[in-house]
């Protein structure tokens, strides 16, 4: 039996319309910081208590190249009494905020090829922290969009969505589904520590759709998956221990090791060669020259990460062309980042192009897909 190739259709992208500049964030952060000092003013004198230090939007450019975010929850994330996402709790009949964005974002990957909802076999909801433990997100998104088949959630933390592709191109190459969405609605500012001065910059909110499908039924226009490949390594550099079974208690509810927690240092240090030797190794497996790619649409966490992973792949610096940033303005939005860049940046590739989405962070986790332009 020949197998079956999995192709890209479409990707879509729903953008939250509020955004938070740094300027805004740090005059945010460091009305907590006078805050938390003013009130603990007797503690400090007596050397109880540390005093926190004010951050600084030159620091957090320098360190990361992020310069504004989209939120979903503006107001509340700036108010130094809440720093994170509030809305009213919806009852269990309306759609959920996250499957809500969700959809936004498939629908528009659908909608830009025509593709009938009814066409499409399966749903996966691909993110780093869900909403709720059951019933799955992926289902709600599923039922929102009237499709029929099959939905799950998975969580690989900020390599979910290529993990996702991966699940989505097996299941094409196996005969289980035909037309697969790939959905990543990512709500990181509601698990960041907006309190911590060392990472309260880091995250966006933003929600991505990738549609896999059999190559028969795709569009003339779509992108051939070449290779997908996974890697995971277990490191507690980057953690959250938020979980039913953790938060036995309201009161330990929001405590910092239940939120992102991150060793940035470390993780720069262990994950570029790590990445960048994976991408490499792929690359050959699959003949493809690595210094023959067209472009890289890295994982969006740090710039300088992403600098020096495209510079030991194509064996020079590599300019906005070939390793597109879309960080600078969605700050990291966890694995959603490379989807945001791809769907952003790939109309200019030309046909028979070969280029690279690649992810990687927490577990440690890392998906390289491999993929060329067809029309
Ligand atoms: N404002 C001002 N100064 C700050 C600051 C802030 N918000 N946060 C930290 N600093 C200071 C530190 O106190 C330290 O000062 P010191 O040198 O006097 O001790 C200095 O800046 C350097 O801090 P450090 O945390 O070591 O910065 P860094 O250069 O390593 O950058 C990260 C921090 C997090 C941006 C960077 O390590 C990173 O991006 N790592 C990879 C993270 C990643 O990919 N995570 C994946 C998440 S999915």
């Amino acid at each position: 039996m020949s197998e079956i190739t999995p192709v890209i259709s479409a990707t879509g992208l729903y953008t939250p319309p509020e955004t938070i500049s740094n300027e805004e964030l740090v005059a945010s952060f460091n009305a907590y910081v006078e805050l938390f000092n003013q009130r603990h003013a007797a503690e400090i004198a007596s050397g109880a208590v540390e005093p926190l230090q004010p951050s600084s939007a030159e620091f957090i450019e320098k360190a990361s190249g992020i310069k504004s975010r989209h939120v979903m929850s503006k107001a509340s994330t700036l108010d130094p009494e809440t720093m994170g996402p509030r809305w009213p709790e919806r009852p269990d009949d309306e759609i959920s905020v996250m499957a809500e964005i969700g959809v936004k974002a498939a629908r528009a990957a659908l909608e830009s090829i025509g593709r009938d909802p009814e066409d499409v076999d399966a749903v996966l909801c691909a993110a780093s922290n869900m909403q709720r433990p059951y019933p799955a997100m992926a289902i709600e998104i599923q039922q929102a969009l009237g499709i029929e088949g099959f939905a799950f959630d998975m969580n690989v933390a900020c390599s979910s969505a290529t993990f996702g592709i991966q699940t989505a191109a097996d299941f094409i190459r196996s005969g289980n589904a035909r037309s697969v969405l790939v959905v990543s609605p990512e709500i990181c500012t509601g698990h960041n520590n907006m309190k911590n001065r060392d990472s309260h910059f880091i995250f966006g909110d933003v929600a991505t759709a990738v549609l896999v499908e059999a190559r028969d039924m795709a569009p003339a226009r779509h992108w051939e998956i070449v290779g997908t490949r996974l890697k995971t390594v277990f490191s507690n550099n980057i953690r959250n221990n938020f979980g039913f079974l953790n938060c036995a208690t309201p009161e330990t509810i929001g405590t910092p090791d239940k939120l992102f927690v991150q060793e940035g240092r470390k993780v720069f240090k262990e994950v570029v060669p790590m990445v960048a030797s994976m991408i490499v190794d792929h690359a050959n497996d699959l003949g493809i020259d690595p210094a023959s790619l067209r472009r890289l649409w890295l994982h969006q966490a740090n710039s300088g990460m992403n600098r020096l992973i495209a510079q030991r792949v194509l064996g020079h610096e590599a300019n906005e062309d070939e390793s597109p940033t879309v960080l600078d303005t969605y700050g990291n939005t966890s694995s959603a980042g490379s989807i945001i860049a791809f769907h952003l940046h790939n109309a200019d590739l030309a046909a028979g192009d070969t280029a690279l989405i690649c992810s990687f962070g927490a577990g440690y986790s890392a998906g390289t897909v491999f993929i060329r332009k067809a029309a």
